[in-house]
C-alpha cells in the first residue's frame, strides 16, 4: 500500500517541525513548500539524510511550487508571519489573510480531496478565509489550536501536582485568543476531579497562564514564536485523520447550530477520522462556561469581520 502523503506549506519554525515529526513517527511521506529559495528543499534534504539514523523510511521532499503536493491527504497550513514581543496575533490579520487565500487556490487545484489543517494566526479568521477559498466540506477544514492550548493546560497541571501528563484529561475550547475556555470542571487526573486536587485560586492562576501560553513563549524567544508544541499539535491531528484513529481532539470547526452558533469557526471537541472531522462533540456547559464561550465566539465574530475591512 503507498504512504499516505502529507503537504506542509510553509517550511518556517512551525512548517519544518511539522515535517520533522511527520518523519520521525515515519506517519507519511511528506512534502515541505515555501516561497523562499533553496530552503524547503535544503531542510527536506536534511531530514531525509536523519531517515537512516531514526529508521524511517518516509520520503521528504522541498519545493517551491504545488506540483509536487498534488494528491495529498493531509494539508498543514503554516505559512504566514508569527508575532512579534509586544503583537496580538490578531496584528497578522492583514497579511496572513493575503498568504492564506493565495495557498489555498493552489491547495484547491491540486489536492482537491485533502482534509486541510489550518496553523497561521490569527487562527479562527485564518479558517474562514481558508474554507471561503478552498469550498471544500466544512469536515475537511479545520484548525489547530485546541490542541496546543489543552496541551498547555495540561503540562502545568502536570507540573504543579507533580503527576505524569499521561494521567491529565481535559480540554481548552474556544477561540485562539486571550479569550478561550479551559474546562477546570471537565478536567481530572487518573479519574479525580481537578477541582478536589488543586484550590480554585490556583486552577485560576494556571488558566490564566493557559491563556497567556503563546505570548509567555514570544517573550522568551524574541524573535518568533513557539513551534515545538504547536507542530505537535499539528501533527497529532494529521495522524488521527491519516491512521482513521477517530481521536477526540479540540480542533477549529465551522459551527452549524453546535453551541448555539452558525457559520462560525471555533475550537469545539470534535471526533478526528478518515474523513476529517466526523462529528462535533456538544459537553453540557454550565451557565457560566456557556457565558465564557460566547464571549469567545463574540470575540472571533468581530475578527471575522474585521476580514472585510483587511
Ligand atoms: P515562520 O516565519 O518561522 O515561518 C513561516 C513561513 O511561511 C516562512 O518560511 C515564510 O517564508 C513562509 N511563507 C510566507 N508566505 C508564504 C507563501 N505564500 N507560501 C508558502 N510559504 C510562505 O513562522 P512560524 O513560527 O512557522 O509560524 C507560522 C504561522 O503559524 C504564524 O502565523 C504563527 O502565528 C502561526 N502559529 C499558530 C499557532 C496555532 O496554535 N494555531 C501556533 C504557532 C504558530
Ligand atoms: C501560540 O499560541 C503563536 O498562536 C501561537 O504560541
Amino acid at each position: 500500500m503507498p504512504r499516505a502523503k502529507i503537504s506542509v506549506i510553509g517550511a518556517g519554525n512551525v512548517g519544518a517541525t511539522c515535517a520533522h515529526w511527520i518523519v520521525a513517527k515515519e506517519l507519511a511521506d511528506c512534502v515541505l513548500v515555501d516561497i523562499v529559495e533553496g530552503m524547503p528543499q535544503g531542510k527536506a534534504l536534511d531530514m531525509m539524510e536523519a531517515t537512516p539514523v531514526v529508521d524511517s523510511d518516509c520520503q521528504i521532499t522541498g519545493s517551491n511550487g504545488y506540483e509536487a503536493t498534488a494528491g495529498s491527504d493531509v494539508v498543514i497550513i503554516t505559512s504566514g508571519i508569527p508575532r512579534k514581543p509586544g503583537m496580538s496575533r490578531d496584528d497578522l490579520l492583514a497579511t496572513n489573510k493575503k498568504i492564506m487565500s493565495s495557498v489555498c487556490a493552489e491547495v484547491k487545484k491540486t489536492s482537491p480531496d485533502a482534509c486541510v489543517i489550518i496553523v497561521a494566526n490569527p487562527l479562527d479568521a485564518m479558517c474562514h478565509v481558508a474554507f471561503d477559498t478552498l469550498d471544500f466540506p466544512r469536515e475537511r477544514v479545520m484548525g489547530m489550536a485546541g490542541v496546543l492550548d489543552t496541551a498547555r493546560y495540561k503540562s502545568f497541571i502536570a507540573m504543579e501536582l507533580n503527576v505524569s501528563v499521561e494521567d491529565v484529561h481535559g480540554m481548552v475550547l474556544g477561540g485562539h485568543g486571550d479569550t478561550m475556555v479551559p474546562l477546570p470542571n471537565h478536567t481530572s487526573v487518573g479519574g479525580i476531579p481537578l477541582t478536589e486536587l488543586i484550590a480554585k485560586e490556583r486552577i485560576d492562576e494556571i488558566i490564566t497562564r493557559t491563556a497567556k501560553g503563546g505570548a509567555e513563549i514570544v517573550g522568551l524567544l524574541k524573535t518568533g514564536s513557539a513551534f515545538y508544541a504547536p507542530s505537535a499539535g499539528a501533527v497529532a491531528m494529521a495522524e488521527s485523520i491519516i491512521k482513521d484513529k477517530k481521536r477526540v481532539l479540540p480542533c477549529a470547526s465551522l459551527l452549524n447550530g453546535e453551541y448555539g452558533h452558525n457559520d462560525l469557526f471555533i475550537g469545539v471537541p470534535c471526533i478526528l477520522g478518515k474523513g476529517g472531522v466526523e462529528k462535533v462533540i456538544e459537553l453540557k456547559l454550565d451557565d457560566h462556561e456557556k457565558g465564557l464561550l460566547d464571549h469567545s465566539a463574540n470575540a472571533v465574530k468581530g475578527l471575522v469581520e474585521a476580514l472585510a475591512n483587511n
